[in-house]
């Protein structure tokens, strides 16, 4: 049932070609440039009476609502709010008619997703539920939804939901903001852009044995920065999340000016840190950040798309990606984070697929 894989998790990670391409199956229109998305159950009045959204989930979900974040209010330039679900259950938030609230899980399970999505909806939103499992709890009681079509997750590590969750999340800015804001022509540029992203997976997963011998160097490691800026500063925080989940190293994901207030007293030879740097729109602002460490003696591990001169002298190991828009980046730069969080937890002879302490779906607060 593992498909040959030795775990699950690994299973996952190679699947995500056809996971991505499954979740835009029918929905991406390249011609013009936007989306269709047959769930949303929401009139074109109500999409475009739309001022505010408010993105609601936990951990990995979390993350892929932070890029969701950037997205929407890149294309469409509507305010949108990122909430733990656990925070905005018992806060006192500000929600009105015009108030689209988007609940982000793998699992349509979650107990705080599920409670944050009721309380959105008695006060008055509009609830959009992006959901892994179908028939799930938070699909049923949601307005409307978009399935993340990526098939069961056992790997209790979320992988394949994260890249699924990233794409929903763009089909569905793509689609508003060519209701709103967008030109045809960028549309079309994006819509071709996702279009390209399996066959992009595919050749990251093509070199897996790099990021191997990376995980084997480090795999003795007693903690971990992942830096990352603007798309990828979430991908930081997902690859952190991901190695201290299944490896139990400590790790931290940070915006990577941040760390100069404060984590950089974290480095010294004894310190790798993981630049997510491909070369989209803030590349020449992380080399300064790269620079930094290197002057303290970190070790740089980065994620990048291009040769690069600006990098000569800063890097211990590089892993190239392709390239694409700046909004899809983080779906691929993932892709190797997953990869050294796995090769890392299974040299030191972690259960990957059962971490301790942890249960695929959280169903209490
Ligand atoms: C991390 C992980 C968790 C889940 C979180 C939300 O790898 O799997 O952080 O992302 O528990 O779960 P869902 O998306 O099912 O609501």
């Amino acid at each position: 049932e593992r498909g040959g894989y030795d775990h699950f998790m690994l299973k996952e990670i190679f699947e995500q070609p056809t996971t991505v391409e499954n979740t835009m199956r029918g929905r991406l229109i390249l011609e013009d440039g936007t989306s269709k998305l047959g769930g949303l159950n929401m009139s074109h009045e109500q999409l475009m009476a739309i001022d505010n959204i408010v993105i609601t989930a936990c951990g990995t979900s979390w993350h892929s609502a932070l890029i969701g974040e950037m997205m929407i209010e890149d294309l469409c330039r509507i305010p949108v709010e990122v909430e733990y679900a656990s925070e905005f259950r018992y806060r006192n938030p500000i929600v009105t008619p015009t108030t689209l609230c988007i609940v982000i899980s793998q699992s349509g399970e979650t107990a705080d997703t599920l409670a944050a999505m009721r309380e959105a909806k008695r006060r008055g939103a509009h609830t959009l539920g992006l959901v892994n499992v179908v028939g799930s709890t938070i699909a049923r009681e949601d307005d409307g939804g978009v399935y993340l079509h990526a098939g069961p997750e056992i790997g209790v590590a979320s992988t394949k939901a994260f890249t699924s969750q990233v794409v929903a999340l763009a089909l569905f800015a793509l689609k508003l903001a060519r209701k709103r804001t967008l030109s045809v022509i960028r549309g079309r540029e994006i819509a071709q852009a996702m279009h390209d992203l399996p066959a992009q997976i595919q050749k990251i997963l093509d070199r897996a044995a790099e990021i191997e011998k990376i995980a084997e160097e480090y795999k003795d490691a007693h903690n971990f920065l992942y830096l990352g800026r603007g798309f990828n500063f979430p991908a930081a925080l997902e690859g952190a999340l991901k190695l201290k989940e299944i490896s139990y190293i400590h790790a931290e994901g940070y915006p990577a000016a941040e760390m100069k207030h404060g984590p950089i007293a974290l480095i010294d030879e004894k310190m790798p840190v993981v630049f997510i740097a491909p070369h989209d729109g803030v590349f020449d602002k992380i080399v300064s950040n790269i620079q930094e460490v290197k002057a303290r003696g970190g070790k740089t591990i980065i994620i990048t798309s291009r040769d690069e001169p600006a990098l000569e002298g800063l890097v211990d190991h590089e892993f190239r990606i392709p390239e694409t828009v700046d909004m899809l980046t983080p779906v691929l730069a993932s892709v190797p984070l997953q990869l050294l969080a796995y090769y890392i937890a299974v040299k030191r002879g972690a259960n990957v697929d059962q971490p301790r302490n942890l249960a695929k779906s959280v169903t209490v607060e």
